[in-house]
């Protein structure tokens, strides 16, 4: 068989096992794996020496989002090219209607903020902000290719906040249409009370940016997790709960998943290598994002629900703000807007802390990064792992060799990191996207508004175990 592209002599990471071997690219799509592929007429890429993954998608990211008072400060340009950086090949945004718009409304205003800048695929989740208005709207973006819905149960500020009416009856529509509600958990009514008493001059004078610690106590996710599972229980709504950051969300999840709810799990890398001590630092509004960082003792139990797999997809939540916007909050925490920067670092980061340092394996990686929410968010087997037919969509990288996080070299329009000076392996020597290398030798090569928009007809995993 003649190739386009040949990547030869890596470890390569496919579902059925690792070998040392190459992968045959014709067009957009992978067409062999194997030993001693031919490579007459064909670009070589060399993998010796290095890990050859799928693709990592980034399903939770926020670009160009307005929020808290300002708009995310990287767009489809910036965020797909740091995302390519880090190995990432497709991103799931979050479509939000305006105040007075529908659904379809929030997904031609996200399609347009991607074309024309994107480098990598992407798609939308689909924001149900007005339940009353939104839910006779689901089955029409079904029909459109968006099987993924989400609801707030907190930012009533915003005017994104649902209630567990909206929950339930999302839910019922999720079953009937087999789609998948994403929800972020936190608990409104008991979150303002505890922000209403701490908001005082004296304590913000006494605890700075802590408050944000302070005032988000692990019961506020778990609460919501709780009842939110409730609602999946009774509905049999597939539900995957968003970003979850504490010991007891992962223990609520775990019971509801063996007692057959249909509801998976997802953490972001920063609740597994970050905790609540960066608040007591110099900047430490910086790192204000929602739900807040936690203790370590919590990243050790989301560690161990990605090991054990009742926390199935590691995600970024990429809602980047610079320093000058992070200075909105002029010593008072809710006016600090709330996100991290974080796609170009999530493989780096997940590979460095968790593999290296043997709390996952290359191939448990692997599926948390890329097998898992492609299957998860109804993109396989296009996406996701490196098999016969799926897209080319893959990282290559070295197996130790680090750079160091500086804010000024990267691709984000971020000018901080939260893990500036660490030393961080993982990053991608080389990416492809549908066969095209759009990242080479750490550089991102690859044109803008080449990314293409995903269309599905599936979500979910009905309950199982990822
Ligand atoms: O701090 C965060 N996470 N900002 C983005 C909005 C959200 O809740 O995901
Ligand atoms: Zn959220
Ligand atoms: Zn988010």
């Amino acid at each position: 068989m003649r190739f386009d592209r040949v990547i030869r002599g890596g470890h390569v990471v496919t579902p059925g096992g690792a070998f040392t071997g190459d992968v045959g690219i014709i067009g957009e799509k992978i067409a062999a794996l194997g030993a001693g592929l031919d490579t007459d007429n064909a670009d070589v890429v060399d993998a010796t020496g290095h890990h050859v993954i799928p693709g990592v998608l980034d399903v939770h990211v926020h670009l160009e989002l307005p929020f808290c008072g300002t708009v995310s400060a990287d767009d489809y340009r910036t965020g797909t090219r740091a995302g390519a950086r880090g190995g990432v090949t497709t991103v799931i945004d979050f479509a939000i209607p305006s105040a007075t718009g529908s659904l379809s409304e929030a997904a031609d205003t996200w399609m347009k903020k991607a074309e024309g800048k994107s480098l990598i695929d992407y798609t939308f989740h689909i924001c149900i902000t007005r339940y009353n208005e939104h839910k006779d709207q689901i089955a029409d973006m079904v029909k459109r290719g968006f099987t993924t819905f989400k609801e707030f149960m907190i930012y009533e500020s915003e005017g994104w906040q649902s209630d567990d009416r909206a929950l339930f009856g999302t839910l019922e529509k999720m079953k009937e249409h087999g789609a998948m509600l994403l929800v972020h958990a936190e608990s409104s009514r008991v979150l303002d009370e505890l922000i209403a008493r701490h908001h005082t001059p004296a304590l913000m004078k006494e605890h700075g940016a802590v408050l944000h610690a302070i005032t988000r106590p692990n019961f506020i996710e778990a609460e919501a997790i709780q009842r939110v599972v409730q609602w999946s229980e009774a509905t049999g709504g597939q539900l995957y709960i968003v970003h979850m950051s504490t010991a007891e969300g992962a223990d609520i999840v775990t019971a509801a998943q063996a007692r057959g709810v249909p509801v998976l799990a997802e953490t972001c890398v920063q609740y597994l290598v970050l905790d609540d001590s960066v608040f007591a630092g110099v900047d430490g509004h910086l790192f204000a994002c929602c739900p807040q960082l936690k203790k370590p003792a919590d990243s050790e139990r989301l560690w161990r629900g990605l090991k054990r797999g009742e926390v199935c997809v590691i995600s970024t939540d990429t809602c980047t703000f610079t320093r000058e916007q992070k200075a909105m909050w002029e010593g008072d925490w809710t006016k600090i807007p709330m996100g991290l920067p974080g796609l170009e670092t999530l493989l780096p980061l997940t590979y460095t802390k968790g593999v290296l340092e043997g709390r996952l394996t290359l191939d448990e990686m692997s599926r948390k990064l890329s097998t898992n929410p492609a299957r998860i968010m109804g993109l396989a087997p296009r996406k996701g792992a490196i098999q016969v037919g799926a897209d080319a969509d893959i990282a290559i990288i070295h197996p130790t060799r680090t750079h160091k996080v500086v804010p000024s070299e990267m691709e984000t329009n971020a000018d901080w990191s939260p893990y500036a000076g660490w030393d961080l392996a993982g990053f991608a020597r080389t990416t492809l996207s549908r066969g095209d290398v759009i990242v080479d030798d750490y550089k991102v090569v690859g044109n803008p508004g080449r990314g293409q928009w995903l269309p599905r007809t599936t979500a979910g995993l009905a309950g199982a175990r990822a």
